[in-house]
């Protein structure tokens, strides 16, 4: 068990799920903390058939500044079922239609996260980075993987390899965002399209993005398992056999 946080805010109402980054004061970076409350409100939200969308959103400044270095140097994942890895699985497989509502900068996993969303809105203030090389790090979340698939191999290499934010626009541009609006109307519009979802046949949006999805799904899972037993031996991934 871990403790109930308040830095992670879970509010359903009328078929909706909506998850906070509550952390304001250290620019929404996520603890262990954090992950865990995530895994069990999106374990929660699939078991419970009134809920048909999930909506992540964050600060109208910042939507999230990824791990919390401190808290991840001190208690590093362990197991395959430490929160942050149960929190992305829980949103690799999520079978429901999820919703990202992005403002100011998403740095780490708050960008790499987006690529197991289904849809994403910005704000003209969203900032995307995904800065591993520059910290020594691999990509996680399977992003090695999912942004060469969306955005095409060349642009996934100036993210990845550069690692210097791109904006808005551009993210709307490669396909990353669906829609891109002034700040402070990127939650509310986030919501409306999830009530539009929310009224449509559940089942049919299961099957849809299952179908969708294909069989992405188990490679996912099966990269970010190499990843992250290749983290906990310390020795370089081996996708070779995924
Ligand atoms: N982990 C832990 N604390 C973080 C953090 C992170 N990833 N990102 C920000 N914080 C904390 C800062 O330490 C600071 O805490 P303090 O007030 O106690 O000193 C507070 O949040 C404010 O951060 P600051 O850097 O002053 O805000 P800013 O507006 O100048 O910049 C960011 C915002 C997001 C651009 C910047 O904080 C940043 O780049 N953070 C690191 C992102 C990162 O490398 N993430 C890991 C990716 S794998």
């Amino acid at each position: 068990m871990t403790e109930a946080t308040q830095d992670i805010l879970v509010h359903s109402e009328a078929g909706v799920t909506t998850i906070t980054f509550n952390r304001v004061d250290k620019k929404n970076s996520i603890t262990r903390d954090m992950y865990a409350a995530m895994a069990d409100a999106l374990d929660a939200a699939k078991a419970n058939a009134g809920v048909r969308v999930v909506v992540f959103q964050g600060d109208i400044a910042i939507f999230s500044a990824g791990n919390d270095i401190g808290d991840f140097l001190q208690q590093p994942p362990a197991t395959q079922d430490s929160p942050v890895f149960r929190f992305l699985r829980g949103i690799a497989t999520f079978p429901k239609p999820v919703i990202a509502s992005v403002c100011g900068p998403a740095v780490g996993i708050g960008t790499t996260m987006l690529f197991h969303c289904d849809l994403v809105y910005a704000g003209d203030n969203a900032a995307f980075s995904m800065p591993f090389v520059n910290l020594g790090l691999c990509p996680e979340a399977a992003s090695s993987l999912l942004v060469p698939q969306m955005l095409g191999y060349h642009r996934a290499a100036e993210a990845l390899l550069l690692g210097e934010p791109f904006m808005a626009e551009a993210a709307l541009e490669v396909g990353l965002v669906n829609r891109v609006v002034p700040p402070t109307e990127c939650n509310a519009y986030a919501q409306a399209q999830a009530k539009k979802l929310a009224a449509k046949p559940l089942s049919s949006l299961i099957e849809t993005k299952r179908l969708m999805k294909g069989g992405q799904t188990a490679k996912v899972l099966e990269v970010m398992a190499e990843a992250f037993s290749a983290f906990m031996e310390k020795r370089k991934p081996d996708f070779s056999a995924v």
